[in-house]
């Protein structure tokens, strides 16, 4: 039986595209029952309404950082309920507590574009390029109470080239990121 994937984003969703096209193509045995979002206008959204996938809004009752106990106790519930196996966090921004944590011990994986334990946190490759690193990458890792601190599954190098800004240095990380995550959820999913 496939595995039920939720994915949890909060911008353009083009880590959870390419969780849909590893699905296409043969990589992954496996269905995203649910895509949903801390953002309303994310694109995210958009692109599992076009996939005909539900498409949900979580509302944090208008908290910009924080993600409610309340709200991720609710979720925590609906997904039991969805039967959904794996949890993929793809861009999402909120930190993720005990409510999901327990509901989905060593089920809910992230995406970092950084090479984790190094730049954790928001836009790592600003963080990356800021302290003159030669080496950028991406993570993917178990989630726990910490930001951006469970065991790592995978990680992917990328380098930092001489005349590169921060939108450069993180589009190239982002090509290896669609590769990684797909990668990187087999893994985790040959270990369950
Ligand atoms: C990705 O680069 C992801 O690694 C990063 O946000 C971007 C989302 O892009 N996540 C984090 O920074 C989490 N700490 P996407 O919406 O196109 O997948």
């Amino acid at each position: 039986m496939s595995l039920r994937i939720a994915v949890l984003g909060s911008g353009s969703g083009s880590n959870c595209q390419s969780i849909f096209n590893a699905i296409d193509d043969g990589r992954l045995d496996a269905e995203v029952v649910i895509v949903l979002s801390d953002n309303p206008d994310a694109y995210i959204l958009e692109r599992a309404r076009q996939r005909g996938v539900r498409a949900e809004v979580m509302d944090c009752q208008g908290y910009k950082n924080k993600f409610p106990l309340e709200v991720q106790e609710a979720l925590a519930a609906q997904l039991t309920e969805l039967k959904v196996d794996l949890v993929c966090l793809a861009g999402f921004m909120r930190l993720v507590k005990e409510p999901l944590l327990a509901a989905f011990p060593r089920r809910i994986l992230n995406i970092h574009p950084a090479l984790l334990p190094a730049f954790p946190g928001v836009e790592a490759w600003k963080q990356a390029l800021e302290a003159g690193a030669t080496q950028a990458g991406c993570t993917v890792h178990y989630v726990d109470a910490g930001m951006d601190t469970g065991e790592i599954i995978m990680q992917a190098y990328v380098p930092v080239l001489p005349d590169d800004t921060a939108a450069t240095l993180h589009a190239r990380i982002q090509v290896q990121e669609h590769i990684l995550y797909p990668a990187a959820i087999l893994s985790a999913i040959s270990r369950l």
